[in-house]
C-alpha cells in the first residue's frame, strides 16, 4: 500500500479519456485500488478516479455513509463535498471513513433516468481548496464491474449519483467545473466559509431539488 500522489487541475491525465480495464480481477488492479484507498483516506476524500493518481484506467472508488447509498430522494442540504478537502471544511469524509463500505467500479457507465437535475456542492481532490455548484442528474442507474469481475447495476439518487457522476467523468477527462453553467459559483472554501451562499431560492436549475 502506497499513497499516491494526486494530479491537480491541468496534468494531461485529467484531460485524456481513460482505457477501459482489461481483467478486472489482475492483481495490478487490486493494488492499485488499494493504493487509491490509501490515498483518498489520506486525502479526506469520498471518492477518487484513477486518472486521479495519474493511471489512465477506467476504475472508480467511493465510499458513502450507509443512509447516503440507498436509492433515495436526497433531502441533503447544500454541503455535499464529493472529494472533500484536506484544508477545507468539516463536510468531507466522514472522521470514521475508514470503517464506510467501499465501492469499486471498473468500466462503469452511466444512464440518467428521467430529465431532473438539482445544483449541489462538488469538491475535487484535483482542484484543493475550491467548490463549485453543479448540476446533475438527480436519478441514475449505472453499471460496471466489481473487483470480482462480476458485472453489477444499481441505481442511485441524490448523492449517491452525484459522487457516481462525478467520479465517473474523471474518466472522461471532464472535472467538475467543466459541467457548471455558472462560474460564478465557483469559489475558494474559505470564501464560501465567510460569505455562505444561499442557493436555495435564486440559483440556476431546479432550486426544489437542490442537493
Ligand atoms: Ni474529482
Amino acid at each position: 500500500m502506497a499513497i499516491l500522489k494526486i494530479a491537480r487541475m491541468g496534468n494531461p491525465v485529467l484531460r485524456a479519456p481513460a482505457r477501459p480495464v482489461a481483467d478486472p480481477t489482475a492483481p495490478a488492479i487490486r493494488a492499485l485500488v488499494s493504493d487509491m484507498v490509501e490515498t483518498m483516506l489520506d486525502a479526506g476524500g469520498v471518492g477518487l478516479a484513477a486518472p486521479q493518481v495519474r493511471v489512465p484506467l477506467r476504475l472508480v472508488i467511493f465510499q458513502l455513509p450507509p443512509e447516503r447509498l440507498v436509492a433515495q430522494d436526497s433531502t441533503d442540504g447544500a454541503d455535499a463535498d464529493i472529494e472533500g478537502d484536506p484544508e477545507g471544511d468539516a463536510d468531507g469524509a466522514p472522521a470514521d471513513a475508514e470503517h464506510l463500505p467501499l465501492h469499486v467500479l471498473i468500466n462503469p457507465v452511466i444512464t440518467p433516468v428521467g430529465e431532473d437535475t438539482a445544483l449541489g456542492w462538488e469538491g475535487c481532490l484535483s482542484l484543493p481548496r475550491m467548490r463549485g455548484l453543479v448540476p446533475r442528474h438527480t436519478y441514475i442507474r449505472y453499471s460496471g464491474i466489481g473487483l470480482d469481475g462480476k458485472p453489477f447495476e444499481r441505481e442511485a439518487r441524490g448523492f449517491h449519483a452525484r459522487v457516481v457522476q462525478h467520479e465517473c467523468d474523471h474518466l472522461d477527462g471532464i472535472l467538475y467545473p467543466m459541467r457548471m453553467t455558472d462560474l460564478s459559483l465557483l469559489g475558494y472554501n474559505d470564501e464560501w466559509a465567510r460569505a455562505p451562499l444561499e442557493i436555495a431560492a435564486d440559483a440556476p436549475g431546479d432550486a426544489e431539488a437542490a442537493e
